[in-house]
């Protein structure tokens, strides 16, 4: 018998994955993902646990669900709730405790049992599983299916080894485990079958990388650089992309590949946090101001042009004035291209929260506003001097204008165009004709996009 199944996603790309690969469990159990909650027989809330609002959002959310599950049992049927991800493994049975209608929690590593999860609650009622059993989970998992869309991404590394004093991801994603990579050759090829032009490579910690070589390999284990290689032979793959990296981890190699690999694009997202030394010293980020700004002098040499993108976090613990001066400073040095700004928030169990220093609410408020006005304007900036040039935009969706599509540069800027339906999931060369400061405009030229996806 069909069932609904509905999987609302919170936080990260990695999540976005997470969820595709829990419809793909499930689908064999006669479960069809919908839009909306209202009539689903399932409810899968794959949640983020990175900052306070997205647990809140989880809270607000599974009290609507309530409503729809208590109208369902009225009417004689039933709604499975489900709550995933990284607020499942950090809360584990709080939830319960606080949502009694929730009927499972399963954690980031447990996807693959969720069947056997299912035929327990309908015997029994509640359960949590939080388990840590890494390697099990991406062997368990059915193999991914042919993409549904041209941008696909692809999670190639989980979890954690390093220790930032903010972050609750080692805890809820784990220790660090790299997929073997005649595996990602595998999937990344499956999903060029069902359609994909652009792969992005997936992890916590991405360009720690270190996956099992095949056996006869030069090497036992192969580098991010390794795969972003062995990825760009696949025929009919346009693009790849790797998020999220760690400054410590760009190594040689990588910073080599964006110089001699094409396929890879001119666009890296590289968070740094804060541009304080104090402050990234007490975030045991592992680097000072100064490497960072060499670091995005060797990655501007090696590939010309390259995109910068990056996160910040303004009002951890001990910050002051002149520490958030600094902040502002390294931003106006480097020129981002895009950024994320957050306020920090203290997770449950991280060290940072500990601390007796923090800062109050309306001093990273202010903060915050200052540091987005800055990285506002270098986005808007760096969206302006694109006007005039071409570049290969990548069509992936209908523009909420009628005849409009929107695409990606290599840049990652969304691209709107007049052009027709058919270049949807294709690439196609684009003079920018306007700038916003969330995107940028242009005109279709009459000329064949080149063979790969780069040529920005
Ligand atoms: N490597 C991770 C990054 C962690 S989460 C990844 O997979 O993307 C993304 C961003 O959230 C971080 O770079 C950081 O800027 C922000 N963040 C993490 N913990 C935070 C906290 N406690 N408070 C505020 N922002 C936080
Ligand atoms: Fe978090 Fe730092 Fe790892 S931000 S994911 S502990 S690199």
């Amino acid at each position: 018998m069909l069932k609904k199944l509905f999987i609302k996603t919170y936080g990260c790309q990695m999540n976005v994955y997470d969820s595709g690969r829990m419809a793909d469990v499930l689908a064999p159990l006669g479960y069809r993902r919908v839009e909306g909650p209202e009539d689903a027989d399932m409810v899968i809330l794959n949640t983020c646990h990175i900052r306070e609002k997205a647990s809140e959002k989880v809270f607000s959310e599974l009290g609507l669900l309530r409503a729809h599950k208590s109208r369902k049992r009225r009417e004689g049927s039933d709604m499975i709730i489900a709550v995933a991800g990284c607020v499942a493994q950090a809360e584990g049975p709080e939830i319960l405790a606080r949502a009694p209608h929730v009927d499972i929690v399963v954690g980031p590593q447990t996807y693959h049992r969720l069947p056997d999860l299912i035929a327990r609650v309908t015997r029994a009622g509640g359960v949590v599983d939080t388990d840590f059993p890494v390697e099990e989970k991406f062997d368990r998992l059915p193999k991914a299916r042919p993409a549904q869309s041209v941008s696909a991404y692809l999670t190639v590394q989980e979890g954690c080894d390093r220790s930032c004093t903010f972050c609750v991801v080692p805890y809820t994603r784990g220790a660090e485990m790299s997929r073997p990579l005649a595996d990602l050759i595998a999937e990344a090829q499956r999903l060029v079958a069902g359609g994909a032009r652009e792969i992005t490579l997936l992890g916590q910690n991405v360009n720690a990388y270190h996956g099992r070589n095949p056996a006869g390999a030069k090497r036992p284990v192969a580098s991010l650089a390794d795969l972003i290689a062995r990825l760009s032979e696949i025929d009919g793959l346009e693009r790849l992309r790797y998020t999220t990296s760690h400054p410590r981890d760009m190594t040689e190699d990588l910073i080599a590949a964006h110089r001699d690999l094409a396929k890879l694009m001119p666009h890296l997202h590289l968070p740094v946090q804060s541009g304080s030394d104090r402050v990234l010293k007490a975030m045991n980020r592992g680097h000072k101001a100064s490497d960072y700004l060499r670091l995005v002098a060797c990655l501007r040499k090696a590939r010309l042009g390259i995109a910068l993108s990056s996160d910040f976090i303004v009002g951890f613990p001990g910050e002051t004035e002149a520490d958030f001066r600094a902040t502002l400073e390294l931003a106006r040095e480097v020129g981002f291209a895009q950024a994320y700004s957050f306020k920090y928030s203290p997770r449950p169990g991280t060290p940072a929260a500990e601390r007796d220093d923090q800062v109050p609410e309306p001093v990273k408020s202010e903060r915050l506003a200052r540091l987005q006005e800055r990285l506002n304007a270098d986005q808007l900036a760096f969206n302006r001097a694109s006007v005039g040039r071409e570049m290969d935009v990548l069509f992936e969706r209908k523009g909420r204008v009628d005849g409009q599509l929107v695409g990606r540069s290599p840049a990652m800027q969304a691209v709107h165009a007049r052009a027709p339906k058919g270049l949807l999931g294709r690439l196609a060369r684009v003079r920018v004709s306007q700038a916003g400061p969330n995107s940028v405009t242009g005109e279709i030229l009459p000329v064949a996009a080149s063979a790969v996806g780069g040529g920005a």
